[in-house]
């Protein structure tokens, strides 16, 4: 049973990739690339901590359970349509990021209770260490919704200005860029060092991503 609950998690974190690699998408149809490279961001660090949870429900429970896969997280379509990048006015790059931040804020805050229902049923039955892990997990989802939930605020209070929102993006490419190239690590010279070890301790890419 807990291990068909941590794969529902692990299915909503599937279509989360799909929902930041369609943000990616936008972003960089209207050219801000420091918000493209931010939900590239999250798509690289939420792919690591799906495979990291994929590996945990394998080794704890000894099944495998296939995940639900969707096709599209019914965003890019919608905002792109049938828009041609060149022939954009700033009403319409304003709109397109509008309803970007929008989908990712209410995408986090659905994920949270979700994750919350299976974590309390995960307590009920007593499987605390499948319990923690989850927490770990709901502590990031937070962490990530306050963020974006601060950033609409701010957003919000500067009217969604187009100068303001074009000149930041040079810092958030370099704070993004940076975090992308920390979580993947560096290449170790003497993996086969650890190999006595857990499958997580053998890696050093996968176990970043929990840091
Ligand atoms: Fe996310």
């Amino acid at each position: 049973m807990s291990a068909n609950l941590l794969t529902q998690i692990s299915s909503n974190i599937n279509t989360a990739l799909i929902l930041h690699r369609e943000l990616a998408d936008c972003f960089w149809f209207v050219y801000l690339p420091g918000y493209a490279m931010f939900q590239e961001y999250q798509y690289i660090a939420e792919s690591i901590e799906q495979r990291k949870l994929k590996r945990y429900i394998g080794s704890t429970y000894g099944i495998y359970i296939p995940d639900t896969l969707s096709d599209s997280a019914e965003i890019a379509n919608h905002l792109i349509g049938n828009k041609n990048r060149n022939q954009l006015s700033s009403e319409e790059t304003q709109d397109i990021i509008k309803k970007c931040f929008a989908a990712h804020r209410d995408w986090e805050t659905n994920s949270i209770q979700k994750y919350q229902k299976i974590s309390l049923q995960l307590f009920d039955s007593v499987d605390i260490s499948s319990f923690n892990f989850i927490s770990s997990l709901i502590d990031d989802v937070k962490k990530e919704l306050t963020f974006v939930t601060d950033k609409i605020i701010e957003l919000n209070c500067i009217k969604f200005d187009m100068p303001q929102i074009v000149s930041e993006q040079d810092i958030w490419v370099e704070r993004y860029e940076y975090l992308i190239k920390d979580i993947l690590g560096k290449s170790e010279k003497y993996h086969h060092y650890n190999s006595n070890v857990d499958p997580d301790s053998r890696t050093t890419i996968f176990n970043k991503a929990s840091n």
